[in-house]
């Protein structure tokens, strides 16, 4: 078995890592750049983060590529986003086949560009056989519009017959979720600072450790995951209890 980076214990690696990638704008002002070329930049950040949880053996890593608020943008910013998306699906899916990545995708996925619903299904379906880490794209993602799509789900299982009204739980609640599938994150990474949760994960992240960092995403290395990591375990997870 390969050793892991220094300071991190094999006995408490987090099983579900989210991150709020922040900062692409910001990053690409520095260098007086367009803000489309931060995000170029931010998607290999998002390879980075991939690798360093297949080295620590993450099983689920959940990325925040888009929000429902992000359509608010500039109408070239959000072209160049799905199309970036879309080099990305295509220029690094033979990267995940090789790599044993699955990738999957949460969100409201049916507002994304037709091709790039296509190209996502395409990905989806070629590496779902893949056994290693599961890349999550939130896209077109909000945690309340989440919450507001399991409720109509409930609903429809009410009126189906398949939920007793009587009987919703959190867990219950929990598998009509666009996350019922993934154990919920037990570690939430936010860069460039900000101490907010902007809508990503609201119901999934109850109880997940906060780790903000002040670098900007593009400038994200696998040594700052592995250092989220150390802070995650150096934290007493206790649940509500004592
Ligand atoms: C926040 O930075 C980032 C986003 C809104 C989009 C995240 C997208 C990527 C990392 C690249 C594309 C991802 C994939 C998977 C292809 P910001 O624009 O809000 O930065 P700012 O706060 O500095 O303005």
């Amino acid at each position: 078995m390969k050793s892991l980076p220094s300071g991190i214990q094999p006995d408490n690696i987090p099983r579900h890592i989210a991150v709020i990638m922040d900062g692409n704008g910001r990053w690409a002002k520095r260098f007086g750049w367009q803000r489309t070329r931060g995000h170029r930049a931010g998607a290999d950040a998002v390879t980075r983060c991939v690798e360093a949880c297949q080295d620590l053996g993450v099983e689920y890593l959940t990325v925040y590529a888009f929000s429902t608020e992000n359509w608010r943008r500039p109408k070239a910013e959000v072209a160049a986003l799905m199309a970036l998306l879309d080099g990305f699906l295509v220029d690094r899916t033979p990267e995940m086949m090789e790599r044993n990545v699955k990738l999957e995708a949460i969100g409201r996925l049916g507002d994304l560009p037709e091709n790039v619903q296509e190209r996502l299904r395409e990905s989806i379906a070629k590496t779902s056989g893949n056994t290693g880490v599961t890349l999550v794209l939130a896209l077109s993602y909000g945690g309340r519009e989440e919450i507001v799509d399991g409720i109509r789900s409930l609903l429809r299982g009410i009126e189906g017959g398949e939920v007793d009204a009587g009987a919703i739980t959190p867990e219950v609640f929990s598998g009509h979720l666009y996350t019922r599938a993934y154990p919920d994150p037990d570690l939430l990474v936010r860069t460039s600072g900000e101490m907010r949760l902007s809508n990503f994960l609201l119901w999934q992240c109850s109880y997940a450790e906060i780790v903000v960092m002040a670098k900007l995403w593009p400038d994200f290395q696998k040594a700052d995951l592995f250092e989220a990591v150390v802070q995650y375990q150096q934290r007493h997870r206790r649940f509500g209890g004592v």
